[in-house]
């Protein structure tokens, strides 16, 4: 078999068989196929896409490039939870808990944020003492002693994605739908999952910028889980605003600890149970998603996911003490407020723009090496169709430097719009994907 070969029947649109994908697959990861050839390949997938077996077995052959978990030495059903990438989104940290708490072992691999994106293990890693850095041994024992822990990826799970990826994001070929479903789905069940929850994100924010897209994605991971026999649901969320009010490292980690004490904001609490309850039906715990948001609504307000969080944060050396005593986490020097040019109704707050604004401030990454500063980022004081007077505060840029907060501050002045008609409010939990044929699933949400 020729690499040549390979691209060419993938350019003129033709279907791949499970081993020249293999093929290609393997021997790039093995450095025998040139940067060039890949490159060209990639750009045939997105040109001309692939299809459900394709892309499944795109999937298999990445998760046979290194180590799979196994987690089989931890009881009971291990349900993981995937974001397609969000702004503001810091629910990992509350639904894992959460969960756990509830019965459901979270055994996480967690990524790091890249661009306008934040990463749980950068959120975490703000946490003074925290270490995402666990043996294989001591990840499993954590979790059948505490039933949750939170690493970061190892080098030697699914190498092809991290080479793969690395030159899809030099080669504006990240946005293809079937490489983000063999992307996630191959990290997935490389980690070892038996069942998996996806929060495909779609609006200005997300990867997907329309429904229609949103869905293809959903569809296809879902599809792609099931064939892997991974029990698979994804719910489609509004990403046009950010989640919650707080981006940037160390300000997502107390909105986090607000929301775990009942306190936080209505849209992040909402889809930390509505992702959970799927989680928790999904992992055998309850046969009704009713039942499931009930029994953690009772968890959350009885301080137990609460509990857990500390029982993580300890368990991994971080300290503790964050939680009654927030100025433990690191600070900006500056806080500047971002007042509203004139009043009415906010009609938009771009979501993107906000994720750029907080990489400006140095929240985010824009190249894989660079250094984060975990204390800065962006507070934002209203959500999308409140209603604010001329010079109310909507947001504060929390910046370690004057320059940089100066061009967060441009950025959040083009990124919210205000206007004079109350906008449609946009539901945030849009739809869910599942597949209907699948005896397993229609046993549990029957
Ligand atoms: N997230 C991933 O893990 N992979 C992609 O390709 C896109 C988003």
């Amino acid at each position: 078999m020729r690499v040549y070969d390979v691209i060419a029947k993938k350019r003129d649109g033709e279907k791949l068989t499970s081993k020249e994908l293999d093929f290609i697959v393997q021997e790039f990861v093995k450095g025998k196929v040139a940067d060039y050839q890949m490159s060209a390949f990639l750009m045939a997938c997105y040109t001309r896409g692939l299809d459900v077996d394709e892309t499944s077995n795109l999937t298999k052959t990445m998760v046979s490039s290194g180590k799979q978990v196994d987690l089989s030495a931890i009881p009971g059903i291990k349900v993981d939870k995937h974001s397609t990438g969000g702004v503001g989104d810091k629910t990992t940290l509350v639904v894992t808990p959460l969960v756990a708490a509830a019965g459901v072992p979270v055994a996480k691999i967690s990524g790091r944020g890249l661009g306008h994106t934040g990463g749980t293990i950068d959120k975490l890693e703000s946490i003074p003492g925290f270490s995402p850095y666990l043996t294989m041994s001591e990840f499993i024992e954590q979790v059948s002693k505490i039933g949750i822990a939170i690493i970061g990826a190892s080098k030697s799970v699914n190498p092809a994605d991290k080479k793969i990826y690395a030159l899809r994001d030099v080669t504006a070929t990240v946005s293809s739908i079937p490489l983000i479903a063999s992307s996630i789905m191959s990290k997935k069940i490389a980690g070892g999952a038996d069942a998996i929850v996806l929060d495909v994100k779609v609006g200005s924010g997300a990867f997907m910028k329309n429904l229609g897209d949103a869905r293809k994605l959903a569809k296809l991971m879902v599809d792609v889980g099931e064939k892997a026999e991974r029990k698979t649901v994804a719910v489609i969320t509004n990403m046009d605003e950010p989640l919650g009010f707080a981006v940037g490292n160390s300000l997502e980690i107390k909105e986090a600890m607000d929301t775990l004490k009942g306190n936080g904001p209505k849209d992040l609490t909402e889809l930390c149970l509505n992702l959970g309850s799927r989680m928790l039906v999904l992992g055998g715990l309850e046969k009704e998603i009713g039942l499931a948001r009930k029994k953690l609504e009772g968890i959350l307000s009885s301080g137990k996911a609460l509990d857990k969080f500390v029982q993580l944060i300890e368990a991994q050396g971080g300290d503790s003490g964050i939680i009654d005593d927030y100025d433990v986490l690191t600070k900006a020097k500056i806080i500047s407020d971002y007042t509203a040019p004139n009043g009415g109704y906010i009609s938009s707050i771009d979501a993107e723009a906000v994720g750029r604004a907080a990489l400006e401030l140095g929240a985010g990454r824009a190249a894989k090496d660079d250094k984060i500063d975990s204390s800065v980022g962006i507070i934002l004081k209203r959500k999308v169709g409140n209603y604010i007077e001329a010079g109310d505060v909507l947001a504060e840029i929390h910046s370690n430097d004057m320059d940089l907060l100066d061009r967060a501050d441009t950025i959040i002045d083009n990124a919210i719009s205000i206007s004079k008609e109350k906008p449609e409010k946009k539901e945030l939990i849009l739809e869910e994907i599942r597949i209907n044929s699948s005896p397993s699933l229609r046993a549990y949400y029957s």
